[in-house]
């Protein structure tokens, strides 16, 4: 667990299920992935999560708002799931409910999950990557420090080619940079 702020990032919870189907059912929050999840698919999303913090020993850890006790998203790390040019690495990364959003605390929980990633886990460099047009989640990238190289650009490998949400960019931070 990692203590910020204003959040903790933790374990799942049985509980954590109901607000997260919801918020991967909201199209504000999809509006940069293929499709909104339907409950079977949000299901299947927290057991690959499940899977990956046995193999890790790290994940997407559940975002919980200190103040009120609520669940509000994931903010963590994880090994992408593709190949691709830069992989094997590992990825910073972050989904919140819309109601959360514009308060800082996706970059609060990012640059917690980078000290983890450096300091704890010993990682030489951590990156971040998303569809051209999510500057929400790029801006997230530039204000902890990341850098975007267009060289490092790329075509994610499980969205179909012609499709609008194809085309990627790479961050990176070193941890020396860091
Ligand atoms: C990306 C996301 C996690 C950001 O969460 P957040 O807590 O609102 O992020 P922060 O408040 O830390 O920072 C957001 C930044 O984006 C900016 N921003 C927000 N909406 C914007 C818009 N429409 N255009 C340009 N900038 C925007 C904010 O102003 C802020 O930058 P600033 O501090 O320089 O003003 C959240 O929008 C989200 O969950 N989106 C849907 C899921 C997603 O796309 N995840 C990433 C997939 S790679």
């Amino acid at each position: 667990m990692v203590e910020t702020e204003r959040l903790l990032l933790r374990e799942w919870r049985e509980d954590d299920f109901e607000p997260f189907a919801r918020m991967c059912a909201d199209p504000r929050v999809m509006e940069f992935f293929p499709a909104t999840l339907t409950p079977e698919e949000t299901v299947a999303g927290i057991e690959r999560g499940r899977a990956h913090f046995a193999r890790h020993g790290f994940g997407w850890w559940a975002a919980e708002l200190k103040e009120t006790g609520a669940f509000i998203g994931f903010i963590g790390l994880a090994v992408p799931y593709f190949e691709a040019h830069f992989t094997p690495c590992v990825e910073v990364g972050w989904r919140l409910a819309a109601e959360y959003w514009r308060r800082g605390l996706a970059t609060e929980g990012a640059r917690a999950s980078l000290r983890y990633g450096f300091e704890v886990l010993g990682l030489a460099e951590i990156v971040s990557f998303t569809t051209v047009a999510n500057v929400r989640s790029r801006r997230v990238m530039e204000k902890i420090g990341m850098t975007h190289d267009p060289a490092d650009d790329f075509d994610h490998p499980r969205i179909a080619e012609g499709h609008p949400l194809r085309r990627h960019v790479l961050y990176r931070l070193r941890a020396n940079a860091a």
